[in-house]
This record gives C-alpha cells, structure tokens and sequence, in this order.
C-alpha cells in the first residue's frame, strides 16, 4: 500500500554537546519547513520535545538510564553510554520510522528525575538531538541524514561563560572546572560520532584578529560528505575546485576584521568531503545576499531564500556569521532531502527546485 509507506517520517540525527547551540539550530530547521515548534501541549511542561506541524524533535536525554541521583551514586556523566538506555532508544526510533506511536520517557531537567512517559505519534521529520544520536550502531543505521555541531574548545568556553556567568551567576573557576570534569567522557562518547555525520558544522575561533581569544568573532567550516543520497554539497563558484574568497573589495565594503570564504575538496575521517568555510562576521543584509548570490546549489526555491530566512529570526544566536548561515544552509538541504525521499516513495521522480 504506497500510502503508508509515504507517511514514514524522514528521521535526522543532530549530535552535540549540551550549549552548543543545537536548539538553535532546531528552530531554524523547524523553520524552514514553515513552523515554529512548540512543547506538546497540555502536556508535561517539562517535556523536552517540540513539535511544529512537519515535525517532531526529541531530545534523547529522554533515554537516561540513570537520573541524577543514579548518575552521582554510581559516579558516572550523562555522557556515559552506561547513563542511557540505547536498546529502547533503538526499539523507540524504529517504531517511530515504522509509523508507530511510542511511549517515550521524560528527562525531567528541572528535577533530575525521569518523570512518566508521554506518548510521540510519527510526524513528517523525526528529529532526535542530543548526545549520542550516533553513537549506537543499530540507532544511526536508522538515520536518513545526520549532524554533529563540533564547537572547539576555546569558543564552547566563551559560550558557557556568556550563559552561566551572564545569566545563571556561576563562577569562571566552576564553569571551567565543569568543562574540564566532562572533557574525558566527551571525547570517549560524544566527539567520535562526527565521524558518522553527513554534515559537521565545526566552530573555531577568528584566523582575521591574531590573537584573538574573545570568541566573538567566529571561524566556522561546514563539512559536507560526497556520495550521500540525496545530498548534494553546496559550492562556491566551481565544484570541486579550491577557493578562497573575500567579498569585500570595490564591491562590497566589510567593516573589521572582514569576510573571508574558503572552499574545496578534502578528506575527513577517511570521507571524500567538501568543506566551505567562512570567518569573520555580517554587518550588514548587503553582504549576506552578495555571498548568498555566489553560492550554488543551495537547494533554495527561490533567490535570497537564505538570506530572507536568516533575516527572519536575526535575534538567534549566530544570525550574523557561519553558525547561522551553515545551520540555515543545512536546514534548506533537509527539506530537500525530505522532498526527495517523499517523492521516490510515491514513484515520482523529485522536483527539482533548485535556484
Ligand atoms: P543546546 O540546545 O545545545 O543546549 P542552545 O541552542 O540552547 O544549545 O545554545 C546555548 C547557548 O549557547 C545560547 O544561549 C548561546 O549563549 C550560545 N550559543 C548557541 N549558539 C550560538 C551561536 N551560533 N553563536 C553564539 N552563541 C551561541
Ligand atoms: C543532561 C544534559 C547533560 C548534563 C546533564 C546534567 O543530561 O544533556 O549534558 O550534563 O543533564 O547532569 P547532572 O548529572 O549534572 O545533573
């Protein structure tokens, strides 16, 4: 029957450490696909999941094993694969691809405990964040497209201090200390997986200031992986030529320290990949459709859709460099990802909608 299988969900993996920005990156996914997503309503409010018309996000804290007090008994992190239950994370994402309701748990963040079930029915996009969305082998295989946000440590230190100095009040000494208590497990759990992903965005400090060690101004390379279907990498100017670019001249005036692109072919974890780059920061909307007009194969509908789309929600964070650019970008892709998988299951060959 052609019209079940048309209504699987489309299901995404996004992976990061926790404050690196993928909620962010989730509300201008949800956007793109038309909606802003919303907590389930008349739910538990401290449900972790949003969902839009199109869409449905969970975030995989949803699967500890262990809750706070469980994970301070035992002495183990959140990020330790012993702290999470991946046999119902699996059997939970596999029904859901399958079109099957589940009960799935509640994180309570607040709390630290796991609160009762709520009941997730399969949307359009299923998207799980968090953690460790590939980090078991049966989980990732379910992936239709995946994402790791790779935050260095240098600007994942700048943030955390912006958030739980500036709004939470903690000291400089227990933020870097926290960073410093959870660097161990990261590597051993969280960082391996962007090995997996069919798009890293990696966030790395300026090269334009020497020396600069504010974390404002940001260096940011969007990794994208050839061969995968149904993903087709954006470019600057030729495909599969090495390019370094700055827009800014005769043109385009930039103020300090400038815009510059880079773009090429490269290998990443033993993958052909391509890597687009851009360090320093927007001004101005000018510069942003200057660059967007040089781009190719954006997957957008029409000219200026990156542009009108980081427009629209300027008050995210990283609406003025690579971080809101690359995750607009990516966003744009998996609705054409989705596009394309809808459109094979109903035998037709996909649109192709491309500027
Ligand atoms: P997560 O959902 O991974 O915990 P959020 O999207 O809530 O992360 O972001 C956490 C914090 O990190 C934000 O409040 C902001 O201070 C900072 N942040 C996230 N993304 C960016 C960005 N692109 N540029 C600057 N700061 C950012
Ligand atoms: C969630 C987050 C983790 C964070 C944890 C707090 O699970 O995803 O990144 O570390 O909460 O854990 P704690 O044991 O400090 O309560």
């Amino acid at each position: 029957h052609v019209s079940c299988s048309v209504d699987k969900p489309v299901v995404i993996g996004l992976a990061a450490d926790s404050g690196c920005g993928k909620s962010t990156f989730m509300r201008r996914l949800t956007s793109v696909f038309g909606g802003a997503a919303e907590p389930p309503k008349g739910g538990n409010p401290d449900s972790n999941t949003l969902i839009s018309d199109t869409t449905t996000v969970i975030c995989l804290d949803d699967y500890h094993s262990l809750d706070r007090n469980g994970r301070k008994e035992k002495g183990v992190t959140a990020l330790d694969p012993r702290a999470n239950n991946f046999d119902l994370m699996y059997e939970q994402v596999k029904a859901i691809k399958e079109g099957q309701a589940v009960e799935k748990p509640i994180y309570n963040h607040v709390t630290g405990l796991l609160d009762p079930p709520e009941l997730i029915t399969p949307p359009k996009i299923f998207v799980i964040e968090g953690l460790h969305p590939m980090f078991d082998e049966r989980v990732r295989d379910l992936l239709d497209f995946s994402i790791y946000l790779d935050i260095s440590d240098e600007v994942k230190f700048a943030w955390k201090i912006q958030r739980d100095m500036a709004e939470r009040g903690h000291s400089l000494e227990s933020i870097k200390a926290s960073i410093e208590a959870r660097k161990p497990d990261f590597d051993a759990y969280i960082d391996p997986q962007k090995q997996y992903a069919d798009a890293v965005i990696e966030v790395l400090p300026t090269q334009l200031i020497p020396d600069d060690n504010e974390g404002k101004v940001l260096r940011v390379k969007l990794i994208m992986k050839e061969g995968v279907k149904h993903f087709d990498p954006v470019y600057l100017f030729d495909e599969g030529s090495s390019i370094t670019w700055v827009p800014c001249g005769r043109k385009l005036t930039c103020s300090y320290p400038g815009i510059k692109f880079a773009y090429g072919p490269d290998t990443y974890f033993g993958n052909e990949v391509s890597v687009l780059e851009m360090d320093g920061q927007f001004d101005r909307l000018d510069e942003l459709i200057y660059v967007e007009s040089h781009l190719s194969n954006l997957s957008t509908k029409f000219y200026g859709e990156v542009t009108q789309q980081m427009l629209k929600h300027a008050d995210f964070p990283g609406s003025n460099n690579g971080t809101g650019l690359f995750q607009t970008m990516i966003g744009l892709k998996i609705r054409d990802l989705y596009e394309q998988i809808v459109a094979e299951r109903a035998g037709a060959p996909a649109e192709a909608a491309k500027v």
